[in-house]
């Protein structure tokens, strides 16, 4: 896909992306990314989130938190009939610019450990799994960590 416009969510964009993660990231799990706490990061200072639309709809959505050292990135969801058209690796590089624009040298990331696709997603983008966090999705499901340094990454656009 051609270059997307990637726009900061607007307000009473919560609702469509907390759905799109309840279906492709968070599914069997408690919800963590609930629309209450979507809204919150859009209105912090210390988070952005991030979409894609197509026509009205949200189709895709980043969200990138800047903590001390490095940037979290919390949540990347491209939905379903718009995967593997590079609209993950244009939010993710978004959200890279964002981190280095921020002064952080560094990505890090969870990902549940039986998603094969995202891993090699991440991996494809240079990030390198770093350990294993036993049970951060529930009584019985580990994340596996993953990181970036992003010397490399310009960030003098956006
Ligand atoms: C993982 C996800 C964000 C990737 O976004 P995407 O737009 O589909 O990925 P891209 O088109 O940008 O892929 C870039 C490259 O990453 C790799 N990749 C992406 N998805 C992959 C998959 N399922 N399996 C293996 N490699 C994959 C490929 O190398 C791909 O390049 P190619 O298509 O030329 O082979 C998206 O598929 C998604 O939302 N999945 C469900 C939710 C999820 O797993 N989120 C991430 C973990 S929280």
């Amino acid at each position: 896909m051609a270059s997307p416009e990637i726009h900061d969510a607007r307000k009473g964009d919560a609702p469509s992306i907390a759905r799109l993660s309840r279906r492709l990231v968070e599914a069997g799990l408690t919800p963590a990314w609930t629309e209450q706490r979507i809204e919150r990061c859009r209105q912090r200072e210390d988070s952005r989130v991030l979409v894609v639309r197509h026509g009205s709809q949200v189709i895709a959505s980043v969200i990138v938190d800047f903590e001390d050292s490095a940037a979290h990135l919390g949540l990347l969801v491209v939905d379903g009939v718009w995967q593997r058209r590079g609209l993950g690796r244009q939010l993710l590089e978004a959200a890279e610019r964002l981190a280095r624009a921020a002064g952080l040298p560094r990505m890090v990331l969870e990902v549940r450990d039986g998603n094969a696709g995202g891993r090699a997603f991440y991996q494809s983008h240079g990030y390198q799994e770093t350990g294993v966090v036993a049970r951060y999705y529930g009584p019985t499901e580990n994340a596996i960590r993953l990181a970036r340094e992003l010397k490399d990454v310009a960030f003098n656009h956006s």
